[in-house]
């Protein structure tokens, strides 16, 4: 049976934590589904792991549009999300909808799109339009050359109580998912107690409804740059199925994220 948005918005309600992997072809979209992974990500991170880019400003439309196709094809129980990627979104809310529309049609189930208040608008047009968001908020790489970084966001107080705000605004906006990446934990349990849909974590600490990890990162083969928050679940794993379903079992005990992955 697929999952859907109300087994995963049921999970969340009897406080069971889900598990979400970037996935971007259709031989890992059925290997994570049956290690028990629920939500399979088509990030635009394959700017990074697939591509070989520096950030992810270059991935188009036709390369999320490709890869959702495939994942869609390998998949037949996860939940499946595909990242709206830059410039395909922040313009309008109708270019958003005329975009989103065409991952939907490749077999995606939700989009996920990054930015806070700003995109109120937009997420509230996909929203009463039949197209689920997930908004992305804390650090968005596609805004790198305006954070100067990859670096800890909402680490002090402005910039703290302008993520809780922006996370009320999106979900009073029909944000069905709120997504925060490498912020505080202490902030994003905060923000997780005070908003009534899921939370999803990267660098955010444990306490999130949900967690995800770029699938390259957790299994110890991207040659860049590895973050505090990522763990390698191939150390001590007799194949990939065994290392993703520690990863699943690890969220699910609330083993991972430790300390060492939080800031
Ligand atoms: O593109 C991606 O992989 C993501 C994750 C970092 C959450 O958005």
């Amino acid at each position: 049976m697929r999952i859907t948005q109300n087994t995963l918005f049921k999970m969340y309600e009897n406080s069971e934590k889900f598990t979400v992997l970037t996935c971007y072809d259709a031989i890992f979209a059925s290997i994570l589904e049956n290690s028990g992974v629920e939500v399979l990500l088509i990030g635009d991170s394959m700017g990074n792991v697939l591509h070989g880019e520096s950030t992810t400003l270059s991935v188009t439309l036709n390369d999320m549009i490709y890869h959702t196709r495939c994942v869609a094809r390998g998949s037949n129980k996860a939940f499946i999300m595909a990242d709206m990627p830059f410039g395909t979104y922040q313009a309008s809310p109708e270019q958003a909808f005329e975009n989103a529309s065409k991952l939907i049609a490749a077999g995606a189930h939700m989009v996920k799109i990054e930015g806070g208040h700003v995109m109120a608008e937009t997420i509230n047009f996909l929203t009463q339009r039949g197209i689920p968001v997930c908004a992305h908020i804390g650090l968005t790489p596609q805004s790198i050359h305006q954070l100067g970084g990859y670096k800890v966001q909402g680490s002090d107080k402005n910039t703290a109580r302008q993520l809780q705000q922006d996370a009320k605004i999106l979900e009073k906006s029909g944000a069905n998912m709120l997504l925060m990446e490498m912020i505080p934990a202490k902030l994003a349990k905060k923000i997780t107690q005070t908003i009534s849909i899921p939370s999803i974590g990267i660098g955010a600490g444990a306490d999130c409804s949900a967690q995800v990890l770029v699938l390259h990162d957790m299994l110890g083969i991207y040659q860049g740059k590895q973050s505090t928050f990522v763990k390698n679940f191939m150390v001590g794993a007799s194949s990939i199925q065994n290392a993703v379903a520690n990863y699943v079992q690890a969220v699910k005990t609330g083993k991972f994220p430790s300390k060492e992955h939080e800031f």
